[in-house]
């Protein structure tokens, strides 16, 4: 029994570890959404990953409702992409530790977000140090071809394809090798002008709105330039940021008014939360609706898992027949 062939299978992952903020947006969920069309696209909630960070049921219960509500009120459309939780599908636990025996102990060791957490503090479990080997899992078992992520997860990318490689060549050629996407955004900075990320508690959340999202914008860091003077563009967050909701001509013309000092830090600031508030305005409308509506929204998890597991058991036989387990061969 062979795989039945697909089209350019596109599946990605985001772990419901927190509010999703414009980083993730710009690196991910954007582009996401945008493949949904012309393509089979598999887009989890990662909530088996999350479990090696936040360890309360209802914190994890309620972060997954989240993230749901945050991709349908962003555009996700169920009818056109596969949308599920990633523990929906619990085959993918049993692929991994069958990836594992594939897999080298110094391949995990030089993963640099593992090095990264250990570093600022975070214990190790063996969950997490086994993280990258689940999610080649999660790539795998749906034999998807292209993983749009933001840059951090390219590495955990390279690893799916040496396991995949070695697999292959081990038993049978069961996956197909896949490629990271890679968007615009891939490096969205914080308001402290470092990567924004949750952990670094420099976000702007994509949700929200009112006086906190004012004061957050109003609250990224710039130097110190005296209004009236020059300033530069290539190296203020706040024009970065702008960018990516500009068109080429707004933010030609936002250089512009940097370059001759006829803008200052203060009405940059103004003109990125109009430009952020615009852009989500209708998102954060559908997103209350359907936080009115949760038995819509577990509806939608339901189906998608329903049909992901559908593909993840037929990967899992050719995968159970490749390594020996069950009564049949490969044929
Ligand atoms: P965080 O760093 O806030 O914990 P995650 O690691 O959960 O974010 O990232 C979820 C997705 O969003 C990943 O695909 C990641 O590459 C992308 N992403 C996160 N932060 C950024 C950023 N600052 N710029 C671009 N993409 C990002
Ligand atoms: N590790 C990814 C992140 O933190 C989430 C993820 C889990 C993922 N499994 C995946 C992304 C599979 C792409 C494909 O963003």
């Amino acid at each position: 029994m062979k795989a039945p062939q697909t089209a350019k299978r596109i599946l990605s992952g985001v772990q419901p570890s927190g509010k999703l903020h414009l980083g993730n947006y710009f690196g991910a969920v954007k582009q996401h959404i945008a493949l949904q069309t012309g393509a089979e696209a598999f887009y989890f909630i990662a909530n088996y990953h999350a479990l090696t960070t936040i360890q309360d049921a209802e914190v994890l219960r309620a972060n997954t409702r989240d993230v749901a509500l945050d991709y349908l009120a962003l555009g996700l459309d169920p009818d056109r992409a596969t949308f599920f939780r990633q523990s929906d599908v619990p085959e993918v636990t049993e692929l991994a530790w069958i990836l594992s025996s594939v897999t080298n102990m110094g391949l995990l060791e030089r993963a640099v977000s593992y090095r990264d957490k250990v570093e600022r503090g975070i214990e190790a479990s063996v969950g997490l140090f086994f993280y990258p080997v689940l999610m080649a899992a999660d790539i795998l078992i749906y034999r998807s071809h292209v993983v749009p992520v933001g840059q951090d997860q390219v590495q955990h990318i390279e690893m799916t394809r040496d396991m995949a490689g070695r697999f292959n060549r081990t038993f049978a050629e069961v996956f197909p090798i896949p490629t990271y996407r890679l968007d615009v955004g891939a490096k969205v900075p914080g308001t402290d002008g470092q990567k924004m990320s949750k952990s670094y508690g420099n976000t702007i959340d994509i949700f929200a709105e009112g006086k906190p999202l004012q004061r957050t914008v109003m609250g990224i860091k710039t130097d110190s330039t005296p209004q009236g003077q020059p300033l530069n563009p290539e190296t203020c967050n706040v024009f970065a940021l702008y960018g990516l909701f500009a068109t080429p001509e707004e933010k030609a013309e936002m250089a512009g008014l940097y370059r001759s000092g006829s803008i200052g830090y203060g009405d940059a600031k103004k003109r990125l939360l109009e430009k952020i508030n615009t852009h989500f305005d209708a998102a954060r409308q559908k997103r209350k609706q359907l936080a009115a509506d949760p038995e819509y929204v577990e509806g939608v998890l339901e189906r998608g898992a329903k049909r992901a597991r559908y593909e993840a058991q037929l990967t899992m036989e050719l995968v159970r027949r490749a390594v020996g387990m069950g009564a049949r061969s490969v044929g």
